[in-house]
């Protein structure tokens, strides 16, 4: 099995002398159905030459922050947005400085800032300059903000001492970096999710919505396909690109929503993500609305429930794992475990949108998850494309045990 298959790796070569390995690795990674782009820092130029890389990934190798060619082609926020994982092998002493500093003064310290994949540093270096108090602290600062760290292995060095330091092999790379995807699989599965804000109309020039921005949803959307699901994302009108690898129904109200759904079942997982309009105007009126002056200053408008759409699909005979969003202003998880009741749902994830920083429009989430036993599963505050992960790997994990 290719473990890989379809996974998008960007690869950092950092300089050092285990770069000889690198190209190796590149083949192993391919081997495995990955794709690969390289990325080069200055040093990494010094002991293996970029015509190598490009020859054995297939494809140029991004070398310059700065290089108005090279950026025109794929620039390093694009570059960060391609990747599932970045991979820094060899990951040098001074890369990982940089890294845990923040310090983006080239084109892999940025991309790396940039962006929302996995990253996974293979270092390679002297033994002492390993175990030094500052590589280490680095590497714990690392850690602690979810770097995974390949080795590195102990033994003889090409400096000629012994211990730590050594740059694993290129088969044990590949095999490490095809784990960090092993929880999150959903190959094969179709995971149908919704999201944005439905727009319900009052006549042809006004309607009632909300503040939702999509962002949760399509980040889940892109999670999903990353974990290899085969992914429908039914979205109000929202100002979001389309993520890859993601079949894309927009729609504006909520029974068009309902409609779209309906039609793309079955599914195995549906995540409700979108914030759809409870009610909507009982007629919409043909033409614009009038001032009327005979009706003093108010103005009734009489509203009619929407359809529940995340309800009326896990009701189904066929219903997919249903996971609901509650998102509450105050006693979230009360509110939210009624929720999961009274829709009959396997999971619900809530947020609290009294927080400014979190939830609505914002580009961070913090979540709790609640199970049908009760159990609540905190997830800490970072980005929406993280927690998408996070929560897609959760929800895998669930599934199998389904
Ligand atoms: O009841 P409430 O709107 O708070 O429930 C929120 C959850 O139900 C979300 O997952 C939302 O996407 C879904 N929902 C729906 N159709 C509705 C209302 C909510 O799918 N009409």
């Amino acid at each position: 099995m290719q473990r890989l298959f379809r996974k998008r790796i960007v690869l950092g070569v950092g300089g050092g002398i285990a770069a000889y390995k690198s190209a190796e690795l590149v083949r192993r990674l391919r081997d495995q159905g990955a794709e690969v782009r390289v990325v080069m820092t200055q040093g990494g130029r010094e002991f293996i030459t970029p015509l190598t890389l490009q020859a054995l990934s297939g494809h140029p190798v991004h070398l310059d922050l700065l290089d108005p060619a090279a950026e025109a082609a794929m620039g390093h926020i694009e570059l960060a947005r391609w990747a599932d994982l970045v991979l820094i092998a060899p990951a040098t002493a001074d890369v990982m400085a940089r890294l845990a500093q923040g310090v983006a003064n080239d084109l892999l310290t940025t991309l790396v800032l940039a962006t929302d994949a996995q990253i996974a540093l293979a270092p390679a270096m002297n033994q002492a300059m390993w175990r030094d108090p500052a590589t280490q602290s680095n590497a714990e600062l690392l850690r602690g903000r979810g770097f995974h760290f390949f080795g590195p292995a102990a033994g003889s060095q090409a400096c000629g001492d012994v211990g730590p330091g050594r740059m694993l092999e290129a088969e044990e790379l590949a095999q490490r970096a095809a784990d960090c995807f092993q929880v999150l699989d959903l190959t094969g599965q179709h995971v149908l999710i919704t999201a944005g804000p439905t727009q319900e109309n009052i006549d042809p020039v006004r309607y009632i919505t909300n503040h939702s921005s999509g962002k949760m949803g399509f980040a889940l959307a892109e999670a999903a396909a990353e974990a290899g699901a085969r992914v429908t994302l039914v979205t109000g009108p929202v100002h979001l690109p389309t993520p890859d690898r993601v079949t894309r129904v927009d729609v504006v109200s909520a029974r068009d929503m309902l409609a779209a759904c309906e039609a793309a079942m079955p599914a195995d997982v549906l995540i409700a993500a979108a914030a759809v309009a409870d009610y909507r105007p009982e007629v919409v009126a043909s033409q614009k609305l009038k001032k009327d002056p005979t009706k003093g200053d108010g103005l009734l408008l009489q509203l009619v429930r929407n359809p529940d759409i995340l309800a009326t699909l896990a009701q189904r005979a066929d219903r997919p794992f249903s996971v609901g969003f509650a998102a509450e202003t105050e006693n979230l998880l009360e509110y939210a475990s009624r929720k999961l009741k009274d829709k009959n749902l396997d999971l619900i994830v809530a947020n609290d949108v009294a927080n400014p920083s979190i939830g609505f429009n914002s580009e961070e989430n913090a979540i709790t998850v609640i199970d049908r036993e009760l159990h609540e599963n905190a997830f800490a505050q970072t980005s929406k494309g993280k927690i998408a992960r996070q929560l897609i790997a959760f929800i895998a994990d669930r599934l199998k045990r389904h």
